[in-house]
C-alpha cells in the first residue's frame, strides 16, 4: 500500500514539475513510513536521522514525513527530529503540492532520467482504503481509518490507461481487498470486469481476508485463467483460541478449507501468508498449533513476525507473559520450519513449463533475467537466445532447478 501511495505521490509531483533525483541532489525528500510494528517505526526514524546531513549540504532541501507513522506519532515527531520540515498523514496528501508549490528551483522534467526510474510492466491499483476489521493487535485501522471503496469505473479507467502504456499485470490493493463492494458490485464482479479488459494479462490482488472467501469468489479464482494462481492470505496463528483473541473472525478449519480448495484445483497454487509469533498469552501448545498449521498448509513462503505491542490497540493492554527473547525463539522456530517448507515447495516446480513475466536483468549476470511465474515465484533465466529483452515481456520456460529460494529456468524449445 505504501509503495502504491509513493508511486501516486510521485506521479502527482511530476505533474507539478518535480522530477526524481538521486538523494544527494534532491531538493525534496519525502519519507513514506509504516507503523505496523515498532521495528518499522524505529527503522524509519533511523533513516530520517541519516538525512540530516543532506540539509547541511543543501539549504533549500525540504524533508517531509508521510505515511502511517506521521498519523500515529504526529507533531511529536518534531521533538525527535527537529530538522524536518513537515509531517503529512495519509489522509492529508492532497495538501502536498500546496506545501511544495510554488518552488522556483524545480527544473522541467527530463524525460530520460524519469524513464530509467519507472518500472512499467506491472501496476498496483488501490481499490479500497482503510480497514473496518479490528484485529486486536493491529494499528492499521487507527492510522488508515474506515474502509472506502473506489468507484469501479475509475478503477477500470486507470487500468485501461495503464494498458495503453504497456502494463499487462495488475495487482488490486486493499487492506481486506476481497471485501470490496461498490453499488452492488462484489469483489468477484470487479475481478470479472478487470479480466474482461483488453490488454490485461495477469491479475493479482493483495491482501484478501479469509472471512471474505465467498462461493462466487472461489468460482472466478478457479475458472479465470488471467487471475494468477497465487494468493497472499494472512493467517496470523494456527490456534483457534489465539485467533479468537486476535478477533480474526475465522477458525483454523475455515482457513484450511480455503487452502484445500485452491490446492485441489492446482497443487502448485502459490499460497503465502503472515504469521505473528508470541501473541500475549500464547501458550506453548497454542504456538505448536501454528507450527502444525504450517505443516498442513504447506505455504510457499511466509512473512513471520514476533508480536509487537502497538499503543492504543486492545492487545497492547493485555499482559505479556513472554519476554522478547522467548518471542524471538518462537519466531526462529517458525522461520526454520517455514524455510524447509519453502524449499520443498520450490523443488516441486522442477520440470514445470511456466510463463514468466520478465522484470529486470539479473545484477550479477547481464545475460540472465529475473521474472515471476504465475504462482509468484522468482525465476532467473538465461535469455541468451532472445535478442531484445525488456521488462514486461512474457516468455515460456522450463524450471530446471532451485538455487537458494530462487528457481532457475531455461527457455522452452
Ligand atoms: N505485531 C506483529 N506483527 C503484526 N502485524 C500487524 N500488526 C502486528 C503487530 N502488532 C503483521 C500481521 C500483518 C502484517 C502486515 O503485519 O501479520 O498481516
Ligand atoms: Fe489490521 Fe486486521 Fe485490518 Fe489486516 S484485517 S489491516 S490485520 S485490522
Amino acid at each position: 500500500m505504501n509503495e502504491y501511495d509513493s508511486a501516486r505521490l510521485a506521479a502527482v509531483l511530476e505533474l507539478h514539475g518535480l522530477i526524481p533525483a538521486i538523494i544527494e541532489k534532491a531538493d525534496v525528500i519525502l519519507v513514506n513510513t509504516c507503523s505496523v510494528r515498532a521495528k518499522a517505526e524505529e527503522n524509519a526514524i533511523a533513516r530520517i536521522k541519516g538525512l540530516k546531513r543532506f540539509k547541511i549540504e543543501n539549504e533549500k532541501l525540504k524533508i517531509g514525513i508521510l505515511g502511517c507513522m506521521a498519523k500515529n506519532r504526529g507533531e511529536s515527531l518534531f521533538k525527535d527530529l527537529p530538522f524536518i520540515d513537515f509531517i503529512l498523514a495519509p489522509d492529508e496528501y492532497q495538501k502536498l503540492p500546496e506545501i511544495l508549490h510554488p518552488t522556483p528551483y524545480f527544473p522541467l522534467p527530463a524525460f530520460q532520467e524519469f524513464a530509467k526510474l519507472t518500472n512499467n510492466h506491472s501496476a498496483f491499483i488501490a481499490i479500497q482504503s482503510g480497514c473496518n476489521m479490528r484485529c486486536s493487535y493491529c494499528i492499521v485501522p487507527y492510522v488508515r481509518g474506515r474502509e472506502q471503496y473506489r468507484e469501479s469505473g475509475s478503477v477500470l479507467q486507470e487500468i485501461e490507461e495503464a494498458v495503453a502504456k504497456g502494463v499487462s499485470e495488475f495487482t488490486l490493493l486493499g487492506q481486506t481487498v476481497n471485501g470490496y463492494r461498490f453499488k452492488g458490485l462484489s469483489f468477484a464482479g470487479l475481478l470479472r470486469q478487470v479480466a474482461d479488459t483488453k490488454g490485461v494479462e495477469r491479475i493479482r490482488f493483495m491482501s484478501p481476508h479469509p472471512k471474505h472467501y465467498t462461493g462466487e469468489l472461489m468460482e472466478i479464482l478457479l475458472s479465470e485463467p488471467k487471475i494468477a494462481p497465487h494468493v497472499h492470505l494472512p493467517v496470523q496463528s494456527g490456534s483457534n483460541s489465539v485467533l479468537k483473541k486476535m478477533r480474526r473472525q475465522y477458525t483454523r478449519e475455515n482457513y484450511l478449507s480455503i487452502v484445500e480448495a485452491l490446492r485441489f484445483s492446482n497443487p502448485l497454487y502459490g499460497i503465502t501468508t503472515d504469521i505473528i509469533c508470541g501473541y500475549p498469552g500464547e501458550t506453548e501448545e497454542e504456538f505448536e498449533e501454528t507450527l502444525s498449521l504450517l505443516q498442513e498448509a504447506q505455504f510457499d513462503s511466509a512473512f513471520m513476525f514476533a508480536y509487537s505491542p502497538r499503543e492504543g490497540t486492545p492487545a497492547a493492554s493485555e499482559k505479556e507473559f513472554l519476554n522478547e527473547e522467548q518471542k524471538k525463539a518462537r519466531l526462529q522456530k517458525t522461520i526454520d520450519l517455514q524455510n524447509s517448507i519453502t524449499l520443498k515447495r520450490a523443488k516441486l516446480m522442477i520440470g514445470q513449463s511456466e510463463k514468466i513475466l520478465l522484470e529486470k536483468p539479473s545484477r550479477k549476470n547481464p545475460s540472465e533475467w529475473v521474472g515471476k511465474t504465475g504462482n509468484f515465484k522468482k525465476v532467473v533465466i538465461d535469455i541468451g537466445a532472445i535478442p531484445h529483452c525488456s521488462p514486461g515481456m512474457y516468455i515460456d520456460c522450463v524450471i530446471e532447478g532451485v538455487k537458494g529460494h530462487t528457481l532457475r529456468g531455461k527457455l522452452s524449445a
